[in-house]
């Protein structure tokens, strides 16, 4: 006897804010990210403004980036701002020890950063240098960045071209320190948080919102002992996790060529998501009951092998009709749990990992993450509307998943907006919704879906795979009914 698809939008219950810091982004110096990606340089024949990219300033605009994590990854704990200031042509050359050995300039530090991001419209995140920094110049970094005092830091800033300080919302304290960041045990990284945090200091009426490093995926035993610890020093604790398609960091399988097993276990193990994000909020609730500290995933994302021919430091990869189903379940497992993920920042923006653009000279691509991406901006800020799912499993050698994600919001004009994905990559389903507390007039919806999961934009197709119209789904008398292609994406609009 098949399943029925079933789903209830509790329309009477909204409380909690999506928060479109949900829907942030993370660029690192890290393969062609930041150069070529973003920085072309303001002599490059690729149309620029003060050296950033025009096209892709552009594309990001449209996704409404919220936010933006600056400068690594790893590399944050070996990146020294002072290296990325004054006259260009005079930052000294560097190793790039984590990503490829490459020479990194300098020639895009802190300005060019800030200037992104006002470029974009998106707030600036930056995770500063605790594995290799000191806490002087994590202070006189945040110093240079926001006083409006006629200290030496300030000035420096004016020197170098920059009159008014800038806002620095969001500063992370060490990136991954279980790790490249200092392979430090939790108890210690604590006390090093609480010392490095106490310099965090909120200059000229800016206001710092402290984010502490989190756990590697499931590694529970590190929020529990930062938040014990150091809780009442952090407004926000981070956690990564990243979907391996075959689980083995050795052999990650490729982005584009991949056969069932493997399209099945990469969605199987992002779905992991929502049991990090439940557990780990378990333990943050023992400490924080008011939940006033955010869970802030700030790198997530399928993570594959490199593209053949490519340098296997610079984390070049294809993104698929795959990819964009990663993106729509992880979006709503981050909807659904809105109460306490206050942030997330897939990794990356442009050129590495799952990346929302992908570049090739002066040439321009968008993948089908991209595309969720701007999908779900409807639910930036809009009101969370709790959601009941009862449907079919996707059964693969044994190994079953929930065959559909949601989630659902009410923006401020009152306009609901569901979006779901049918992650079976054959079948349709179909779906009877039901509302409680509102009734619907009208749909309107969009779908992003392609011939195949394997499916991608090139260079020489690059509309492949992107949104359409959709209208196969009819208001009833108690809900809406609506028929999901197989590997679909789809947002619609309830008035
Ligand atoms: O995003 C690539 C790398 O993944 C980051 O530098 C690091 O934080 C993580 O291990």
């Amino acid at each position: 006897q098949p399943t029925t698809n079933r789903l209830v939008i509790h329309a009477d219950q909204g409380r909690y804010t999506i928060s479109r810091m949900i829907y942030g982004h993370f660029a690192e110096h890290l393969g062609r990210c930041i150069y070529e990606g973003i920085w072309v340089g303001e002599d490059s024949p690729i149309p620029n403004t003060r050296g950033i990219r025009n096209d892709v300033v552009e594309a990001l605009r449209r996704i409404k980036v919220p936010v933006l994590r600056w400068p690594g990854g790893c590399f944050a704990d070996e990146y020294h701002w002072k290296d990325g200031v004054g006259p260009r042509h005079e930052r000294p050359a560097r190793i790039n020890t984590h990503w490829g050995g490459v020479i990194e300039n300098n020639h895009f530090g802190t300005h060019e950063f800030f200037d992104l991001c006002e470029q974009l419209g998106a707030e600036p995140y930056v995770a500063v240098n605790v594995g290799s920094g000191t806490v002087q110049e994590m202070m006189e970094w945040i110093e240079y960045i926001t006083s409006d005092s006629r200290s030496a830091m300030a000035e420096w800033r004016r020197k170098n071209g920059r009159q008014a300080p800038w806002r620095l919302p969001y500063v992370g304290i060490g990136n991954e320190s279980w790790g490249c960041g200092g392979n430090m045990t939790p108890e210690y990284y604590s006390d090093l948080y609480r010392q490095f945090s106490t310099f965090v200091k909120n200059f000229s009426g800016n206001r710092i919102y402290k984010i502490a490093c989190g756990a590697n995926g499931a590694d529970y035993r590190w929020t529990e002992v930062v938040m014990q610890r150091a809780g009442r020093h952090l407004d926000g604790i981070s956690l990564h996790h990243y979907t391996i398609p075959t689980g083995d960091w050795g052999r990650k399988g490729s982005a584009t060529r991949f056969g069932e097993d493997q399209y099945h276990g990469a969605l199987r193990r992002a779905l992991e998501m929502e049991t990090l994000v439940r557990r780990h909020g378990e333990i943050m609730d023992r400490y924080d009951p008011q939940k006033r500290v955010g869970l802030i995933v700030d790198e997530w994302g399928i993570w594959t092998d490199v593209e053949p021919g490519t340098n296997p430091g610079f984390l070049y990869q294809q993104n698929s009709m795959r990819d964009a189903l990663i993106a729509g379940l992880t979006l709503n497992i981050f909807n659904r749990h809105c109460d306490r993920v206050r942030m997330a920042n897939i990794a990356q923006m442009v050129n590495v990992l799952q990346a929302m653009i992908l570049t090739d000279g002066e040439k321009m691509i968008l993948t089908p993450t991209y595309h969720v991406f701007e999908m779900y901006t409807v639910h930036h800020d809009a009101t969370l509307l709790p959601t009941d799912l009862t449907c079919a499993d996707y059964t693969f050698q044994g190994q079953s998943i929930p065959g559909l994600s949601v989630s659902a919001s009410r923006n401020r004009e009152g306009v609901i907006h569901v979006s779901l994905c049918n992650l079976h990559p054959e079948q349709p389903a179909e779906l009877q919704a039901e509302l409680q507390g509102a009734r619907v007039n009208r749909i309107q919806g969009r779908l992003l879906t392609a011939d195949s999961v394997q499916a991608h934009n090139t260079f020489d197709r690059p509309d492949r795979v992107r949104p359409v119209a959709f209208d196969g789904a009819q208001p009833t008398e108690r809900g809406f009914r609506v028929t999901l292609p197989p590997r679909s994406v789809v947002v619609l609009a309830l008035q």
